[in-house]
């Protein structure tokens, strides 16, 4: 069984992809310093898959340690998530981001070529391509101007990453640009667990649901959109994991540098998805039109041909399919992983 090293794989995305490493044969180890994420994670990992995974938990800044890893495990391949990926706080504390974010992808990447392991999953965003000039999106339209430091530490390790590739054509190096994860997994064991209050649209509509939040407020209803609500590309978690899957097998094909959008190519507006909430569960959900959120953009989805013509990328899950799974996760688990 080829190991694969998953760093935040403790995380929202990470603990899913984790799951369906094990499905697909492969043996995940993770490294997580829990900064967002809670150690009963791995309980739950081994009650969905009977594995229990093993974890370091450790910061991936930490020279020392990840060597540590490295030694102890001859890893095929490394999953990147780990990161912060709040978009106010790194308005607040953009060193913060520029340290972590960027300097976990630096380490990591010396670590790795020490031990000549040479094939890494990048987990980017839809954000590198910041006010995107079209939509829906292709992978080669422009990127940048980013519109906060979190997306401009994506767009600086997509750089440092593509010129990696570049130098030494050892190096196999799979850019995911995800666009907006939902959904949780189908037994409501794992899901988002968002620390305080919810910047993201789903997790405060599932709190709002919950009664953990009295009203959702909807940023602008007067953006050049089929109803005024902004537009996404909501795509489920666990799709998104399987792209993951599908890079790792990719990646042993030798590839050097692939870039894929991760998305379903539909755009969703705030409106469309409360109301597929509301009729996939049969709960009211209270909004409220507010004005527009600062940096917000009109619309933003996902062409993800590339994806689905190179590696078979392909979304199984509808908007309600996600709508089911995360309000499942959130009233199986009304204070997140904390019981
Ligand atoms: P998450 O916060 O749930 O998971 C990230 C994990 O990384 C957490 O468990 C955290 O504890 C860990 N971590 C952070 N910094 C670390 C460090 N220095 N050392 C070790 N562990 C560290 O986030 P997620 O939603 O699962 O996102 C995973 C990745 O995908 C992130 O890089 C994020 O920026 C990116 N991404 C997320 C979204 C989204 O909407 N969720 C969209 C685009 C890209
Ligand atoms: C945000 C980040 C983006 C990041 C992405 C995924 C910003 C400006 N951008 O994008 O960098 O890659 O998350 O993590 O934060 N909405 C409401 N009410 C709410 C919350 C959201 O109406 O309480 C609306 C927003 O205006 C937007 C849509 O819902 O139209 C989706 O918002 P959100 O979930 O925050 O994601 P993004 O804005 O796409």
């Amino acid at each position: 069984m080829k190991k694969i090293l998953v760093t935040g794989g403790m995380g929202y995305i990470g603990s899913h992809t984790v799951v369906q490493l094990y499905e697909a044969g492969y043996e995940p180890i993770i490294v997580d310093n829990l900064v967002n994420s809670k150690p009963e994670v791995l309980n739950r990992i081994e009650k969905i898959t009977g594995k229990r995974p093993l974890f370091y938990e450790l910061d991936v800044r930490d020279e020392a340690g990840m060597n540590k890893i490295f030694d102890e495990n001859d890893i095929f391949a490394v999953i990147h998530f780990a990161g912060l990926k709040s978009v106010g706080e790194s308005v607040q504390k953009p060193k913060l981001y520029f340290d972590n974010n960027i300097g976990s992808t630096e380490v990591l990447l010396k670590v790795m070529e020490k031990h000549g392991c040479k094939n890494i999953v990048f987990s980017s965003s839809a954000t590198v391509y910041g006010n995107p000039e079209r939509v829906p999106i292709y992978e080669e339209d422009k990127l940048g101007p980013t519109t906060n430091p979190y997306g401009e530490t994506k767009l600086r390790i997509e750089y440092l990453l593509k010129d990696v590739a570049k130098k030494d054509k050892e190096w196999n190096i799979v850019l995911l640009r995800y666009f907006n994860p939902i959904g949780a997994h189908k037994s409501g064991l794992i899901g988002e667990d968002p620390q305080g209050i919810p910047n993201n649209l789903m997790p405060y509509i599932t709190q709002v649901a919950v009664g953990k939040l009295k009203q959702l407020r909807v940023f602008g209803d007067d953006y050049d959109t089929p109803d005024g609500t902004g537009v996404r590309d909501y795509i489920h978690v666990d799709d998104l994991a399987h792209g993951h899957i599908l890079s790792i097998k990719k990646i042993e094909e030798k590839p050097g540098l692939l870039i894929y959008n991760l998305g379903t190519g539909l755009g969703t507006s705030v409106l469309e998805l409360v109301h597929a909430f509301e009729e996939a569960n049969n709960i009211k959900i209270n909004y409220q039109i507010v004005e527009r959120r600062p940096g917000d953009i009109a619309a933003c989805y996902a062409n993800a041909d590339k994806a689905y013509r190179e590696m078979g990328f392909k979304c199984t899950r509808t908007i309600v399919d996600a709508c089911r799974d995360s309000w499942n996760w959130q009233k199986k688990n009304p204070k997140g992983y904390d019981k």
